[in-house]
C-alpha cells in the first residue's frame, strides 16, 4: 500500500476510535504530502525529510502512529517547545491550525530526534482491556469454586493487566467490583448480563511473557507506553498512570518469551485454577504458533482433573462464524471438558465490555 493511502486510512481509524486530534494531524500530514493546501509544498518537504527511507513502509507497520508516538514522547519529555500547549496529555488544548504549525515547526527544527523512534513498533499495554479479562475471570468462579488462581499471560507487554484483580470496576448500573482500596477505577466497565463478584479471590501467581516485554519499573518503559496512547484520550492516560502506581506495589514477572514456548512449558497444579489469558496479541502469531498453543492446551486440558482446572480466556478480534464480521470477542474454554463459549464482546480499548 502506498504511504499516503496508509496514512489517510490511519487518520480515518483515529477518527473512528475517538481521537479527533490525531485524525486532524494525520489528515494534514496527508494533505502536506500531497502538496495541496497553502504552505503545503514547504510542509510537505519537511515531512518528506523526516519520513525519508520509510516511503515503502507497509500499511500495518502504522508509520503514522510511529511518527505521532515519537513526537508525543518529545512532548512528554518537555522537549517539544510550543507544541506542548496543544497536547491534552500535558495539560494543553488541541487546536488544529496552531497545533499543526507547531507540529511542523518541531519536525523542521529536530528531524533527527523525531526520526530516532520511527523504527520502533508502537508498544502499548491497554489497561481498559482488564475489563474483559477480569470480568471473564469472575465467571470462572462457578466452575472452579474458590480455588486460588494462577494467572499466565502471553503477549502481556508490560504486564499491567496481570494486576487486573487490583483494579476497581464500576458497571453501567454503578455496581462496584474489586478491592476497597484501589488506585485505579474503571467506570462504565461492563454492560449487559450482570456479573457476580468473587469475594476472597486469591491470585497466587502472575506470570507474563512477551517477545518484546516492556519494563514497567523503568522510566523508559513508562515513557514508551504513555507516548503511544493518543494524547487527547485522557481517560486512557489516566488509567495507564494509575496502573503504573498499582504496579509499584503488586509485582508481576514478564519474561521475554514467545507464546508458543510459554504454553509448551505450561502445566496445571492441583489445588489451583490455572488461567491462560491474552488480549489483542493473537493476530501477531504465525499459523504454526497458534496451532502449537491450541494443541498444547488441548493436550494439557485432556490430562487435567477437576482439582487442577485449566481455563483459556481471551479478548481478541475474531469472528463468531466463518465469514461473519470481526468483533472483539471474549471467549472462554475450560477443562476438564474443553467446553468453549463466547462470554461477550469488548471494544478496541476495552471499555465497555458487554456480557451476553
Ligand atoms: C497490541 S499489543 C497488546 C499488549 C497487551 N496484551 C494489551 O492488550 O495491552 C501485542 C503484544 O503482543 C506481543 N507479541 C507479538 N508476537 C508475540 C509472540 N509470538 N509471542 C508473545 N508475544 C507476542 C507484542 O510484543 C505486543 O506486546
Amino acid at each position: 500500500m502506498d504511504l499516503v493511502r496508509a496514512l489517510a486510512e490511519q487518520a480515518e481509524a483515529c477518527a473512528a476510535m475517538g481521537s479527533p486530534m490525531y485524525a486532524d494531524l494525520l489528515t494534514r500530514v496527508v494533505e502536506a504530502l500531497e502538496g495541496g493546501a497553502e504552505d503545503g509544498a514547504e510542509d510537505g518537504a519537511v515531512l518528506r525529510t523526516v519520513l525519508a527511507g520509510h516511503e515503502d513502509a507497509p500499511g500495518p507497520s502504522a508509520l503514522g502512529l510511529r511518527l505521532l508516538g515519537s513526537v508525543h514522547r518529545m512532548v512528554l519529555e518537555r522537549r517539544a517547545g510550543a507544541l506542548a500547549a496543544y497536547y491534552p496529555s500535558v495539560g494543553g488544548t488541541w487546536e488544529p491550525d496552531g497545533g499543526w504549525r507547531a507540529f511542523v515547526d518541531l519536525l523542521a527544527e529536530r528531524p533527527d530526534e523525531v526520526r530516532s523512534w520511527l523504527d520502533r513498533p508502537p508498544q502499548t499495554n491497554e489497561v481498559g482491556r482488564a475489563t474483559a479479562l477480569y470480568g471473564g475471570l469472575l465467571q470462572l468462579r462457578v466452575r472452579a469454586g474458590d480455588l486460588p488462581v494462577r494467572l499466565v499471560e502471553i503477549g502481556s507487554s508490560a504486564g499491567l493487566n496481570l494486576r487486573a484483580d487490583h483494579y476497581v470496576y464500576l458497571d453501567d448500573t454503578g455496581r462496584r467490583f474489586g478491592p476497597d482500596d484501589a488506585g485505579l477505577v474503571i467506570t462504565g466497565a461492563w454492560q449487559g448480563r450482570p456479573l457476580e463478584p468473587w469475594p476472597g479471590l486469591r491470585v497466587v501467581e502472575r506470570i507474563g511473557s512477551d517477545v518484546m516485554p516492556v519494563d514497567v519499573g523503568s522510566t523508559e518503559g513508562r515513557l514508551a507506553l504513555t507516548a503511544y496512547v493518543w494524547p487527547d484520550q485522557t481517560a486512557r492516560l489516566e488509567r495507564l498512570r494509575a496502573a503504573f502506581r498499582v504496579a509499584d506495589s503488586v509485582p508481576a514477572e514478564v519474561r521475554r518469551a514467545a507464546a508458543g514456548d510459554v504454553v509448551e512449558a505450561l502445566t496445571t497444579r492441583p489445588g489451583t485454577l490455572t488461567v491462560l489469558w491474552h488480549s489483542v496479541m493473537w493476530q501477531y502469531l504465525s499459523v504454526e504458533e497458534k496451532t502449537r498453543v491450541l494443541d498444547r492446551l488441548d493436550a494439557l486440558g485432556a490430562a487435567t482433573t477437576a482439582d487442577a482446572p485449566l481455563a483459556h480466556l481471551r479478548a481478541e478480534p475474531s469472528r463468531r462464524v466463518e465469514g461473519g464480521p470481526h468483533e472483539f470477542l471474549v471467549r472462554l474454554t475450560t477443562w476438564p471438558g474443553g467446553t468453549e463459549e463466547v462470554l461477550g464482546a469488548t471494544v478496541g480499548h476495552g471499555v465497555p465490555t458487554t456480557w451476553e
